[in-house]
């Protein structure tokens, strides 16, 4: 679908996006990048960066991949820090990297718990407080347009309700979303740096609906169809909120889902 926004949106940007060699992630950073960002995409596996970054450069973006895990505060370091060493500046960060995999609670041993912890959560918060010193500094300032960088966060709607067999996801998204906020309000304040969410539901063709599409079928939980979304949805989502028409929201999770969650609330 063509996009509704002028090619120069985020023109002189630069975006560094965890988890931007597939899926949600890519699909935000492949839009960055048609409306005149520079990207940069961290992920832990380079042939996934590699074939993400080709695919990039032949629409024209300038794109770079570094590898990394977003669980080690040394690779953080580094990806934020080589960042900056390439573009010159940061000025947009999207923590998109997650875990996920289908577990009852009762099975689920707490590193389990943790390992999507240390990814989801604070891997969203390494990443944040790595790039803060590069961010805080960003942003363009043109006049009348808003002079921070600025952070999305994509967590879910998981846990507005209960899902089946996500315990550890929906704690984890839960806790993104809190700390949104908590850094909206310190860093707004501060800085001038924006820090929202996007809570997308779920989305065709992503590991996500993968997982749990099947699964609500055979569980024995009331079934349920969802409303699905592309990821296209998502990106343009991300590029609102990261543009200069967002320029006054801060704090926000941007529910994309068709109003699925309420939808399965209702039931
Ligand atoms: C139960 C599991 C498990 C599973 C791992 N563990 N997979 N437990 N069922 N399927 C447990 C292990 O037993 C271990 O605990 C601990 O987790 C660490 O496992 P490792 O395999 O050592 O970890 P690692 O290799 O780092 O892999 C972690 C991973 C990751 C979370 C499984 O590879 C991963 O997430 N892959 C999928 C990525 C993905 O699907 N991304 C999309 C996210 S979608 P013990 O106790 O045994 O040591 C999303 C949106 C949700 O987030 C919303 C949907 C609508």
């Amino acid at each position: 679908m063509e996009s509704p926004f002028k090619a120069d949106t985020v023109k002189g940007k630069v975006g560094l996006i965890t988890g931007g060699g597939s899926g949600i992630g890519f699909e935000i950073t492949k839009e960055f990048g048609k409306h005149g960002a520079s990207v940069a995409i961290m992920g832990r596996r380079k042939s996934v960066l590699d074939s993400a970054v080709s695919s990039l450069r032949c629409l024209g973006i300038q794109a770079i991949g570094f590898v990394g895990d977003v669980r080690k505060n040394e690779d953080a370091t580094r990806v934020v820090d080589e960042t900056f060493q390439h573009f010159g500046r940061i000025d947009i960060l999207v923590n998109a990297a997650a875990g996920n995999f289908l577990v009852p609670a009762e099975d689920l041993s707490p590193n389990g718990f943790k390992t999507v912890m240390d990814i989801d959560t604070v891997g969203t918060f390494r990443m944040c407080h790595e790039a803060l010193k590069y961010i805080k500094k960003g942003g363009l300032g043109r006049e009348g347009t808003s002079g921070g960088g600025t952070i999305l966060n994509i967590s879910a709607t998981l846990h507005y309700s209960a899902t089946w067999y996500q315990i550890h996801v929906s704690a984890a998204k839960a806790a993104i979303d809190a700390m949104t906020r908590s850094l909206a309000l310190e860093w707004g304040t501060d800085y001038d740096i924006r820090v929202n969410g996007i809570a997308p539901g779920p989305i065709n063709d992503t590991p996500g609906l993968s997982k749990l599409d099947p699964h609500e079928i055979q569980s024995g939980a009331p079934v349920h169809r969802f409303i699905s979304g592309e990821k296209w949805d998502i990106a343009m989502a991300a590029l609102y909120l990261a543009s200069d028409a967002g320029k006054h929201i801060n704090g926000t999770i941007l529910v994309v889902d068709g109003g699925d969650w309420f939808n399965r609330a209702s039931h």
